[in-house]
């Protein structure tokens, strides 16, 4: 079992360079099925969790062709299946977006019911109403959400709730639609708008996307396209994160720093400085940060993917801040962690209330899901003495090199896999 070893206490300086979002990645590679014709993807994350999709895609039949870790051709005019295996879906959530992109061009789809980061109960019921809604009948049984439709019809939908997942998978089911569809309350999130671009390429007719009703003209056929896909603002935002955290400056490449207004304004808050260019943002924070609120929305509010990193940060600054949960109820599961590296935090219901500590200190911690174990990283970073993390196979189904990015900023951090590992990590930074 790998494990990352950290001495903390060194400020992160330098540049680092962002990759592709993974979540918009894994959106545009199920939807890349969708086209009879070769369709090139760029910028793509080379992480674990687009490595299990591009296997579930393989597993339907789709020709995948990996040109560079960074770089995918994949061709749908080879499927054969419509139905994806469960040992896909139990290793990431996103392969249901299979399921809007199989409903939407073969009229037919069988996905297993997800499973993913447990961080609270993630019903797809939105999903299904929207496929519903667009004329399939839907049925789960046996663990397998089955949709197929002789016609999918355009419609009116109206989401309850802010769904990222929900929003592009309708989106998807709904460009090879019959006619026109509307999708009210729609999540605006730039994976969301990146998708609707990615598809549009293709010839699909989706206007609105970035706003809250998106509109949808349906067509027949999808064509090849070339793609690259939108920078990471959640991996920009961690970087962010850890030179706040350690007192550090780095500036962050390969970013649209639009993307990253509500986590720039947090660090503001805190008393860090953060500037702007067209397509970097560095961040330098010399003095005591200090408290602040913070609550997570749906984008262009503060993002979920990015509350326990803020929450590390909040912990070593002056005064008691707040953290409010909204979107999942779960994801407050790293604060034991944290707590065992000197954090005083507690926790009622959605609310974190945070006292900051002058320092953390290093302590064995396990990563409980992918966003809190790079939380911990940075936690660690910041921390007096050695930290180690567990199970960070959780941060590398999102994070590419994130060990080999924060060392070349200055970190002292290893990927260790043995206890003998550690001893000598230990002792050549004694
Ligand atoms: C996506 C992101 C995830 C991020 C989240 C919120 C991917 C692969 N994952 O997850 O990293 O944390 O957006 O920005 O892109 N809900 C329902 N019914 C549904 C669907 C969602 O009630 O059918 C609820 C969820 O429980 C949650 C809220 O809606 O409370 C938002 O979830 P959603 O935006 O769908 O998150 P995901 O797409 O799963």
């Amino acid at each position: 079992m790998e494990q990352y070893v950290i001495k903390g206490g060194n400020p992160l300086v330098g540049e680092v360079e962002i990759g592709g979002a993974k979540n918009a990645a894994l959106a545009i590679l199920a939807a890349s099925i969708m086209a009879d014709e070769t369709v090139t993807i760029d910028n793509l994350p080379d992480v674990r969790d687009i490595n299990v999709l591009l296997g579930a895609i393989k597993g339907i039949g789709a020709i995948v062709e990996r040109v560079d870790a960074h770089t995918v051709k994949i061709n749908g005019s080879t499927i054969s299946g419509m139905t994806v295996d469960y040992e896909y879906i139990k290793k990431i959530r996103a392969s249901y977006y299979l399921l809007g992109a199989l409903l939407g061009k073969y009229k037919k789809a069988e996905v297993a019911l997800p499973g993913g980061c447990d961080i609270g109960s993630r019903p797809i019921d939105l999903h299904l109403k929207g496929f519903r809604a667009l004329g399939a009948k839907v049925d789960i049984q046996h663990g397998l959400i089955a949709a197929e439709a002789e016609h999918l019809k355009g419609t009116h939908i109206y989401l309850d709730k802010v769904s990222v997942g929900a929003t592009i998978n309708i989106m998807m089911a709904a460009a090879m639609a019959e006619g026109k569809t509307i999708i009210e309350n729609a999540a605006k999130e730039p994976h969301v708008v990146d998708v609707a671009n990615f598809l549009n390429s293709m010839g699909a007719g989706i206007r609105g996307a970035g706003t809250d009703v998106i509109r949808i003209v349906g067509v027949e056929k999808l064509h090849k396209t070339e793609y690259s896909i939108i920078p990471d603002q959640i991996e920009a935002g961690t970087f962010m994160f850890a030179a706040a955290a350690t007192r550090g400056d780095v500036t962050v490449k390969n970013v649209i720093p639009k993307h990253l207004e509500a986590t720039t304004a947090k660090l503001l808050e805190v008393g860090c400085e953060v500037e702007e260019f067209d397509d970097a943002v560095r961040v330098v924070c010399a003095k005591p940060m200090n408290h602040t609120q913070v609550t997570t929305l749906p984008y262009p509010g503060f993002p979920t993917d990015m509350q326990p990193q803020m929450a590390v940060i909040l912990g070593i600054a002056q005064g008691t801040s707040t953290v409010t949960e909204s979107i999942f109820e779960n994801r407050f599961k790293y604060v034991d962690e944290l707590t065992r590296m000197g954090a005083t935090i507690k926790v009622e219901s959605n609310i974190a209330i945070i006292t900051g500590v002058e320092k953390y200190t290093g302590a064995r911690v396990s990563a409980p899901d992918l966003r809190a174990g790079a939380a911990l990283v940075i936690a660690g970073l910041a921390a007096e003495g050695i930290t180690i993390v567990d199970d960070i196979y959780y941060i590398e189904r999102g994070y590419e090199h994130f060990e080999e990015k924060l060392a070349s900023l200055g970190a002292q951090i290893e990927k260790v896999s043995s206890e003998k590992e550690i001893q000598k990590f230990t002792l050549k930074v004694s």
